[in-house]
C-alpha cells in the first residue's frame, strides 16, 4: 500500500518547527498490522509545498538544511517501516527537460542526486525511486527520465528504481509494446520498475462497453510488463471507484479501478486476477 495524502510535504510538515506524524503513523502501524509492504510518497514534489518553504525567501545554505532535515527526519523516523520511498516526483517536464521548480531554482539543478544522498542515510535499507507521469511508453518524455537516472547511476547516486505512476485515458492508453520497451531499457540500467499509481479514467458514463474496453487496457499493461526483467510491482492509485483522485481532477471522467463505487467487483479486476493467476 501507499501513505498516500499522509506524507506529502504540507500535510506532515506545516510548518517550520511542526511536524503532523498522527496521520503517517496510522498507515505505518495498519500496514504492519496487516503485513503489507509500504511505500512513501512523496519527499520532494513541486506540489504540496507548504507556504512557510515556498514563502520563505531562505538563502541556499538555509533551504539545504531545511531539505535535509526534513528527509532525515521523515526517512529516519519510518526506517525499517517503509521499503520504498517516491524521492522525487514529477521533476521532469513534458519536453524532456529538468522541470523549472521551486527546488531546481532554489537549490540547483543537482537537487536530485543530493535528496537522494540524504534519502539513503537516512534509510540505507529502503529503495528509493524517481517517480513521474506520462513517461511510460516512449517518447521525449521517457527520454528524459531515461537519461536523468542514467545519469545518477554513472554518477553512483543511489537510485534503485524508477516509478511509472500510468494514470490513464482509457481513450489514449501507451502501447504496450512500449511500455514493455522502456521497462526493458530501464531495467538495463541496474534498476526496479514499478508501476505505482495506475488507474484508467473513463469518459462518463461508464457503460458495460467502456468497462470491457477499460479490463483489456489494465490487462494489456500487466501482461506486457511481467515478465520483463526489472519491472517489480503494479500499484493502483486506490481501489474503489467510490474514492479516487479523478473525479475532482477531471471532471467527466471517472470509474478507474478495479472496484465499482459500492465495491463490487469490475471486469478489470477479473482479467488483473487471471493475468497474476497465469503468471
Ligand atoms: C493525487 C492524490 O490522489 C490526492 O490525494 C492529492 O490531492 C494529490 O493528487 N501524481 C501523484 C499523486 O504523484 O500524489 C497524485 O495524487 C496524483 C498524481
Amino acid at each position: 500500500m501507499v501513505t498516500n495524502n499522509a506524507m506529502y510535504f504540507s500535510q506532515i510538515h506545516p510548518e517550520r518547527d511542526r511536524y503532523v506524524f498522527g496521520p503517517g503513523d496510522t498507515v505505518v502501524a495498519f500496514a504492519q498490522a496487516n503485513n503489507m509492504r509500504l511505500r512513501g510518497h512523496t519527499l520532494i514534489w513541486h506540489n504540496m509545498l507548504p507556504s512557510w518553504v515556498a514563502e520563505g525567501k531562505f538563502t541556499r545554505e538555509d533551504l539545504a538544511e531545511i531539505l535535509k532535515s526534513h528527509i532525515t527526519t521523515i526517512v529516519g523516523r519510518y526506517r525499517g517501516k517503509i521499503a520504498e520511498w517516491d524521492v522525487v516526483n514529477e521533476a521532469i517536464e513534458k519536453d524532456g527537460s529538468l522541470r523549472d521548480t521551486f527546488w531546481r531554482r532554489n537549490l540547483g539543478p543537482d537537487y536530485i542526486d543530493q535528496v537522494f544522498r540524504w534519502a539513503h542515510e537516512a534509510d540505507p535499507d529502503a529503495a528509493l525511486f524517481y517517480n513521474d507521469y506520462d513517461g511510460e511508453g516512449l517518447g521525449v518524455k521517457s527520454d528524459g527520465i531515461y537519461n536523468l537516472v542514467k545519469g545518477m547511476r554513472e554518477r553512483g547516486v543511489p537510485i534503485d528504481g524508477v516509478g511509472l505512476q500510468m494514470h490513464l485515458r482509457l481513450e489514449a492508453p501507451p502501447n504496450p509494446k512500449d511500455v514493455a520497451d522502456n521497462i526493458r531499457r530501464l531495467g538495463a540500467l541496474g534498476l526496479k520498475v514499478d508501476i505505482t499509481e495506475m488507474d484508467v479514467r473513463v469518459k462518463l458514463p461508464a457503460t458495460a462497453e467502456k468497462l470491457a474496453d477499460q479490463a483489456r487496457v489494465y490487462s494489456a499493461i500487466l501482461n506486457a510488463s511481467l515478465s520483463i526483467p526489472g519491472f517489480n510491482a503494479l500499484v493502483l492509485w486506490g481501489f474503489t471507484d467510490r474514492h479516487t483522485w479523478i473525479t475532482a481532477k477531471f471532471p467527466g471522467y471517472g470509474a478507474p479501478l478495479l472496484f465499482d463505487e459500492d465495491y463490487q467487483s469490475k471486469p478489470a479486476h477479473e482479467t488483473m486476477s487471471k493475468g497474476l493467476d497465469r503468471h
